[in-house]
């Protein structure tokens, strides 16, 4: 147990005395942000007192008074309005951090009650060649599931890729009448994948052009509604300056959409050909469907060609997960439920809980307004349909008790009305979780797209993350000189490519693990691959500086750990980061309680600067006293196994050298 939730069991014993539900109160002791007020704090006496109507101050004396922590830390001191602030003793410390040393696990434990958790992550539809839409719940679902697994738990990662919908029409169509045969014999991928783009693009047209003048009537009217409306306003009516505010913002909206759609229009009337194709297949769009649901007929041409592009797309995408280190235990795609689809259906009309209107099945949850469409009314199942065949094959097959959906945030909708249809229909004893995540943003704050406007190809930004990489690696390394300044590269150009790799990737996947998931970001990367500060280079640094510190001194780490040394402080940042280190198991619990693999990256800055402050101010190879040096030998190769099983944790590699 770590040094918080040890804490936080005997303050639970105590708190559980003084109420009913000492839970949150509990929740409130917490490692302190300043050390000067010792290792932890507790906050929850005011808002207890506030609760029992007494008085803050003497409430921290009383818990203090009844608390059993003496073996653990000096006397807990109570301050101000009634802070309980905690110091560990340094025995207890010392006989922790020399416990880690020994431990494979890095004082982890392993969860006493494993959970089956199925991890639905990545699921990119598979028509098209992956792009950095894909990026974030690649990442933040494999460093999801590395943690899982770490701490014990059985974690199936499971690949819903999307192989099933109108996208695999917008191929089919292509390829019957769009395909550039000699293309797709030499490249059958990127063949589809330009038909892809190119039916996308015919039909986005011919939508538009139909849009285009509904847009202009309303554009019309809201300009007429405007001018009404300025020329009426009578002043300081609140009122109509707020209906007046809602009008321009309406007017500066069509007008965005109008100039969309213009461009849309444009990019295909600008290029001869691409005009005559347009010209060519006026009903593109819906051609496009009924290739769809030519194949959800079992169409016999459609299966065939589905069977033989299917597995051509899934692997060009393994490409892209091999370069990044992702693995899934299954990749069953929404196509693996079809057979399932109408049973799901009859099963929640026979009980009730799904109900025809106009034609359509849904299922009408109470509070709330809009229905869970099951079934359209042109007979075709959803994507709703298919997750709730998804949940039903987890419990029952996979026997999972957490279910967790790492999914842009722009699907919480549909998984707020998945996850209460799944409790009406009854999994309300599983755990459900949707693991939401915002956009990736250009540096001109809008979502990240290449001049041209198309969304950024994975592959192309691993590319260019990489090539950056080994610029920095290469300049690195022509810097290293030995004390008469002679010129000193150590790396040859072979390692130099992998380090530049490592890099790279090991920087992509960083800049998305460390923002707040719900956030948007702006994808930089110059930012995302400095050597200083929050990025997994300066980590990946710190790690290799370790190593050489080891090389430096010909000492060997695993000889080391099994010697009779012992890391002891004759120096507060000794003390400092040997706390910090025996943290990990705390940040790996705050990943799992609260999906935020951020938690982890906040952890390895962390510590990154308190073994850079350590490294500062405290001797190492040349530290005369033998136990001494020995001690933060022991604290510099703790550090370096912290970091390197941490970056692991969120997918990231090390290097020894770079
Ligand atoms: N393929 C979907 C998309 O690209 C994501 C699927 C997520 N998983 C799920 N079970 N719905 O939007």
């Amino acid at each position: 147990m770590n040094a918080l939730s040890e804490l936080r069991s005997r303050f639970e014993k105590v708190l559980s005395e003084l109420t009913s539900d000492p839970a949150p109160f509990v929740g409130m002791i917490k490692p302190t942000q300043d050390a000067t007020f010792g290792d932890f704090q507790a906050n929850c006496a005011m808002p207890l007192a506030k609760q029992r109507g007494t008085n803050p101050r003497s409430l921290a004396a009383e818990i203090v008074s009844k608390l059993a922590v003496s073996d653990l830390c000096h006397p807990p001191e109570v301050a101000g309005p009634g802070f309980i602030n905690i110091r560990l003793k340094e025995d207890w410390l010392t006989e922790r951090i020399n416990a880690v040393v020994a431990d494979p696990r890095l004082g982890v434990e392993l969860a006493a009650k494993p959970k089956r958790v199925v991890i639905d992550y990545s699921a990119p539809n598979v028509a098209k060649p992956m792009h950095v839409g894909h990026l974030r719940s690649t990442v933040l679902g494999n460093a999801l599931y590395r943690v899982f697994k770490f701490c014990g738990h059985q974690v199936v990662g499971d690949n819903h890729i999307g192989d099933w919908g109108t996208q695999f029409g917008m191929i089919l169509f292509g390829y019957k009448n769009l395909l550039d045969a000699a293309a797709f014999q030499s490249n059958a991928v990127g063949e589809l994948a330009r038909l892809y783009r190119l039916v996308s693009q015919l039909s986005t047209y011919h939508d538009s052009k139909a849009e285009l003048p509904i847009a202009e009537t309303r554009r019309s009217q809201l300009e007429t509604e405007l001018k009404a409306a300025e020329a009426t306003k009578a002043p300081n009516d609140k009122q109509a300056e707020k209906a007046l505010k809602k009008l321009r913002t309406d007017v500066a909206e069509i007008l965005d959409q109008i100039k969309t759609l213009n461009k849309q229009i444009e990019t295909v009337e600008s290029s001869q050909v691409l005009k005559a194709l347009a010209d060519a297949h006026p009903q593109i769009a819906e051609l496009a469907r009924l290739e769809t649901a030519k194949l959800h007929a079992r169409d016999e041409e459609n299966t065939r060609l589905w069977n033989q592009f299917v597995p051509q797309c899934l692997a060009a995408i393994q490409g892209i997960y091999d370069r990044l280190d992702i693995q899934f235990d299954m990749t069953h795609g929404e196509s693996y439920y079809n057979p399932l689809l109408a049973i799901v259906v009859e099963e929640m009309q026979k009980n009730g809980l799904a109900v025809e209107s106009d034609k359509a099945i849904c299922v009408f949850i109470p509070g709330n307004a809009a229905p869970f469409l099951i079934r359209k009314s042109d007979g075709a199942f959803t994507y709703a349909t298919t997750d709730l065949a998804t949940i039903r094959y987890r419990v029952k097959e996979l026997n999972a008790d957490t279910m967790i959906y790492v999914v842009d945030t722009r699907q919480s909708e549909h998984f707020r009305l998945l996850f209460e249809t799944a409790r009406l229909w009854g999994y309300g004893d599983r755990q459900f979780v949707h693991v939401n995540f915002g956009t990736i943003l250009g540096k001109d704050n809008k979502p990240y797209k290449t001049r041209s406007g198309d969304t950024v190809g994975l592959e192309s930004l691993l590319d260019a993350a990489v090539a950056k990489a080994r610029q920095i690696v290469n300049e690195n390394d022509d810097r290293k000189k030995d004390d008469a300044g002679n010129p000193t590269p150590e790396l040859d150009d072979a390692t130099r490519a992998v380090v530049a790799e490592t890099v790279g990737i090991g920087a992509i996947k960083y800049a998305d693990l460390r923002h707040n998931r719900e956030s948007d970001y702006v994808y930089d990367e110059d930012k995302m691959l400095a050597t200083t500060g929050d990025t997994a280079t300066y980590m990946q640094y710190a790690y290799a500086r370790v190593c050489g510190i080891f090389r430096k001194g010909s000492i060997n780490r695993e000889t080391l750990r099994q010697g009779a040394g012992q890391i002891r402080f004759t120096h507060p940042s000794e003390r400092a980061l040997s706390l910090q280190l025996l943290r990990f198991s705390e940040a790996l619990d705050g990943v799992l309680s609260e999906f935020r693999p951020n938690i982890l990256t906040d952890y390895l800055f962390a510590t990154a600067n308190s073994f850079s402050t350590f490294y500062q101010e405290c001797s190492v190879l040349k530290e005369p006293d033998e136990a001494t040096r020995t001690s933060r030998l022991l604290l510099c190769d703790l550090t370096a196994r912290v970091i390197a099983v941490g970056l692991d944790l969120l997918g990231i590699k090390t290097c020894e050298q770079m």
